[in-house]
């Protein structure tokens, strides 16, 4: 009898040992990672550059906390940044996505007592979207617009309301007095892999201008690389300036840390960082506002320094920009009954399934036994959803290694094909 908690129903797999995009079971069958372990294995299994700089941050100080100095953590946090938001701002690192939501939930808080509503009360309410993901952290469930992680939870903390994606007209309908926030990821991964349309960006960051809400972008799931762009909003909306980002995942390729930033903006809209109020967003949370006892340790930072610096070095956005493009034309050349449509960006890609001409079990969802039976063929490939099935390789994914797993996928889908 198994000692863990059983929030998940696994797969009937156990992985053992991972090498590049190939992982093997106990039993010695190796299987395509085009899961990677959802969106975190950025440059595959353990790869050199990863294994060497822990090994060699490991052996000098694997932990000191937050109460000293970490250099990792400032040069982290300057190449995140200088080279990758490219707009002024401050880094704070925990270590997960979840997390990462609720240091940006807690400053918009923050925000609304420094900028109240008419009347002196703060502002606090947070809008987000229908189908988004959060994290699984109380403020995380309650910001995500999914029924499903929210059962048997309440009561949740208040303050949160979930709009149309996409639609920008209920969400102009929807701003109120206690609204302080918009939290959004450009690309949502869990609900089914949506795509947010560069108008709808747009619409939202001048809406925020407009009431003087915060833009809060997750990119746990897209950023790094993931989407193409290291941003993964400057492939919808290049000249968008959020206010606060969080991310996860693949900054540190499978060792866990997260992070969010928050804009150097001066706290009142109006003023340009005026000498005599030199008050910024990212000041709002100053000493014994936020804190951790793991997160930014030198083993984390040493980790996602050498991530970050081997997608740069070796031009790793290149290659997800074409992989991308093949993997899309060789879909369309499938013209397969059970494929609606392909969505998504870089190596983030949503496969729409027709479920109606699907044989699916009773009881189960289309996708998740599609992702059961693509296992049996050597592949992984998570849902999105139900009726979506997610390619998530690494970064650093071959044609060869695309082409040998779209042939499972297709195959797979025609053998589950039940009329034409
Ligand atoms: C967009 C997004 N935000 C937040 C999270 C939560 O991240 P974590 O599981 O690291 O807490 C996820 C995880 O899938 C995610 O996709």
């Amino acid at each position: 009898m198994s000692h863990i908690l059983s929030t998940y129903g696994r797969f009937p797999l156990t992985l053992v040992k991972g090498e590049g995009t190939r992982v093997w079971d106990e039993a010695g069958n190796s299987y395509l990672d085009f899961c990677s372990g959802i969106a975190v294995c950025a440059l595959g299994h353990s790869p050199k550059v990863l294994v060497d700089a822990i090994s060699q941050q490991a052996a000098t100080l694997i932990h000191c906390c937050n109460l000293y100095h970490i250099p990792q953590q400032e040069e982290l946090a300057t190449l995140i940044v200088e080279k990758h938001v490219k707009l002024p701002g401050k880094v704070f690192f925990a270590n997960s996505g979840a997390e990462s939501n609720d240091g940006l939930i807690k400053s918009a808080r923050r925000y609304g007592h420094a900028n109240p509503q008419a009347d002196g009360s703060p502002r606090y309410e947070v809008l987000s979207f229908k189908q988004s993901f959060h994290g699984r952290t109380l403020a995380g469930i309650s910001a995500t617009g999914q029924d499903k992680v929210k059962e048997g939870f309440n009561p949740l903390p208040t303050g949160f309301r979930h709009l149309p994606f996409n639609d920008l007209d209920a969400l102009t309908a929807a701003i109120a007095p206690e609204t302080v926030a918009i939290i959004l990821e450009p690309i949502q991964g869990e609900g089914g892999v949506n795509v947010a349309t560069p108008e709808f960006l747009r619409g939202v960051a001048a809406l925020c201008k407009k009431h003087d809400l915060l833009l809060l972008l997750d990119e746990v799931q897209v950023g790094f690389g993931r989407c193409g762009d290291p941003m993964a909003w400057r492939e919808i909306a290049p000249e968008l300036e959020p206010d606060g980002i969080s991310w996860a995942k693949g900054m540190g390729g499978g060792f866990p840390i997260g992070a969010f930033w928050l804009s150097d903006r001066p706290l009142d809209r109006g003023l340009q960082s005026a000498p005599e109020n030199p008050a910024t967003l990212s000041s709002l949370m100053g000493p014994g506002s936020h804190g951790t006892t793991y997160g930014g340790s030198p083993l984390a930072c040493a980790a996602s320094l050498a991530v970050l610096k081997e997608i740069a070095d070796k031009k790793l956005i290149e290659n997800v920009r074409a992989q991308e493009a093949h993997i899309r034309e060789t879909i369309a050349l499938w013209n397969h009954p059970l494929v609606t449509e392909v969505r998504g960006k870089g190596l983030l890609i949503g496969i729409g399934l027709d479920t109606e001409k699907m044989s699916t079990p009773e009881g189960k969802l289309p996708s998740i036994h599609l992702s059961a039976e693509l296992i049996k063929s050597g592949l992984l490939a998570p849902p999105a959803g139900p009726a979506t099935l997610r390619l998530l390789p690494p970064l650093n994914v071959t044609t060869e290694e695309v082409d040998q797993a779209l042939k499972i996928v297709h195959s797979t889908l025609t053998s589950l094909q039940t009329s034409p």
